[in-house]
């Protein structure tokens, strides 16, 4: 038991040390994207300290989650959205797993839509990991998140397992479905290695009632990884 909790607690601290160093690319003036999840929320506290002390000033957040929206707001983090900032400097975000092309899965927060909206808008997408996220092919760690509407969701259920996944409606720890900020569901559908994202992507997108995929390929612009020799960053021109 103990093991396990010094465990957890090593990979907080990776995930904290990826998060600032990220927060370090950060100058006064940027229109800043504030991801979703246990990784970027290190970076959310980190800019509200920093915004606090003094050492950082004039930006302004666009979370990606209302939930995120929240808790930036409660650190005096200043807010606005898409509509009013259309260009997006740079955003800190985690991931769920990632490639050596820095092709990645998101959604396991559920706030997939939104950050991939954001990832889009952004002149640089920066994402911060600890190397337990790495893998040698997407789909080999971690489940693909699909937002589907509520409305007929299982003929997607039926569509995605055609595909050749296993799909999981995401529920709530009360049992009941779990909804996104968009009031549709998730289908966690688990396909194990994806030899093709790009196709992949392309079937999901093709079908009417997938509001959006995990699959972020070609968005990354960084990747900053913290691992128990060190924080290192790998950056890629798009
Ligand atoms: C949120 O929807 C996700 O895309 C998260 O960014 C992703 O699940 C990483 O989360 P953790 O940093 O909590 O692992």
């Amino acid at each position: 038991m103990e093991r396990a909790n010094e465990h957890a607690h090593s990979r907080d601290q990776l995930k904290r040390l990826a998060a600032e160093r990220a927060v370090k690319l950060i100058s006064p003036g940027m229109v800043v994207g504030l991801g979703v999840g246990s990784t970027a929320i290190h970076a959310i506290r980190k800019i509200g300290a920093l915004l606090a002390d003094g050492e950082l000033h004039n930006i302004i957040g666009i979370p990606c989650s209302k939930a995120v929206a929240a808790e930036a707001s409660r650190l005096g983090i200043p807010l606005s959205d898409l509509d009013e900032q259309p260009v997006v400097d740079l955003t800190i975000d985690g991931a769920d797993e990632v490639d050596s092309q820095l092709n990645l899965i998101k959604g396991g927060g559920g706030a997939l839509l939104r950050e991939k909206m954001v990832a889009q808008a952004s002149l640089r997408e920066v994402i911060v990991v600890d190397e337990g996220k790495l893998s040698p092919q997407l789909g080999t760690l971690f489940a693909l998140p699909v937002e589907v509407i509520t409305f007929g969701w299982k003929s997607q259920a039926r569509f995605l397992e055609q595909l050749g996944a296993t799909v999981c409606l995401r529920r709530r720890v009360d049992g009941g479905p779990y909804l996104t900020d968009q009031n549709n569901y998730i289908l966690d559908c688990t396909f194990g290695s994806i030899h093709d994202p790009e196709v992949l992507a392309r079937h999901l997108e093709q079908r009417a009632g997938i509001v959006e995929h995990g699959l972020f390929l070609g968005l990354a612009t960084d990747l900053i990884i913290a691992g128990t020799s060190g924080v290192r960053q790998m950056s890629v021109a798009r």
